[in-house]
């Protein structure tokens, strides 16, 4: 049995049950989000042949400092940088070192800013310079999945309905999705209940409500969607070493849909896609 509460009068620990956030919750996520977004903007710029992943983390740190914001994933279970880089075929959670990007690599920046206890969640793909058709397809796909997956947020609606809308795109333009990494509540936590599954049934899942607030941050492989995860860790990759992309968005379930904390302040939402 799943159970909803209050946010405010409970204790800021993933107890399974489902918080439901006021409008102070959906303010504090307002602002926490949106420094998430302007940082992400900022990197378009940054990200380019010759910058080291270690530079573009130094720069999520420093720009989160000046801001009043901690990453939350500096010493998240032994993690110590304030973003994850993952490039081509690595799905997630690729840590940040002195290696440069190279012409023709898609690079996806993960970075969560905590603001006054508000976690903002978002991650966006970059191409390094000029790339292949087949991997704008990709990002372009990759996308088109995370929208269609908002598109399907409104209370009443299972969640589901939010994997369903990812699977059917990514696998009618014959890609496939992650299975073993999923989004999650988030707000007070960084990672709470429930799980947001990018795969399943509009029939299947618990009930969005209103004050819901999730992520969902779909992983789209141009091959099979097994991934293994390397020895430091945390690296996953496409264990037929495909390519994969991923973009993430926090989300807040209203009255009749949902709002986009994350959205870009400057309409970058996807860096080097045409539209
Ligand atoms: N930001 C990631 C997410 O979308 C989580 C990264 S946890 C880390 O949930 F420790 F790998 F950084
Ligand atoms: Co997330
Ligand atoms: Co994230």
């Amino acid at each position: 049995m799943v159970t909803y509460l209050e946010a405010d009068s409970a204790p800021i620990k993933n107890t399974g049950q489902i918080r439901l956030y006021g409008e102070d919750g959906f303010e504090g996520m307002r602002k926490a989000c949106k420094l998430t977004a302007t940082v992400l903007d900022e990197l378009v710029d940054v990200v380019k042949p010759g910058v080291t992943t270690n530079e573009i983390d130094k720069l999520v740190f420093e720009f989160g400092m000046d801001h009043g914001a901690i990453p939350a994933t500096l010493n998240y279970r032994g993690y110590t940088k304030s973003s994850c880089t993952s490039i081509n075929h690595v799905v997630c959670h690729g840590i940040p070192n002195d290696k440069r990007l190279r012409e023709g690599e898609v690079v996806n920046i993960d970075v969560t800013y905590v603001i006054d206890g508000w976690h903002g969640d978002s991650s966006r793909m970059y191409p390094v310079g000029e790339i292949k058709r087949a991997a704008e397809r990709l990002l372009e796909v990759t996308h088109e999945c995370l929208m269609l997956g908002i598109d399907a947020v409104k209370p009443g609606a299972r969640m589901g309905a939010i994997g369903e809308a990812i699977q059917k795109h990514a696998e009618g333009e014959r890609c496939s999705v992650v299975r073993d990494f999923c989004g999650h509540g988030v707000g007070r936590l960084f990672h709470d209940a429930p799980n947001v599954l990018h795969y399943g049934r509009v029939d299947e899942g618990i009930e969005m409500r209103k004050g819901m607030i999730f992520t969902i941050e779909p992983m789209i492989n141009l091959g099979r969607p097994h991934v293994k995860v390397l020895s430091d860790g945390w690296t996953a990759v496409t264990r037929d070493r495909s390519l994969s992309a991923q973009y993430e968005h926090t989300v807040g379930v209203t009255d009749d849909g949902c709002e986009i904390f994350t959205l870009s302040p400057k309409g970058l939402d996807r860096p080097g896609l045409p539209g």
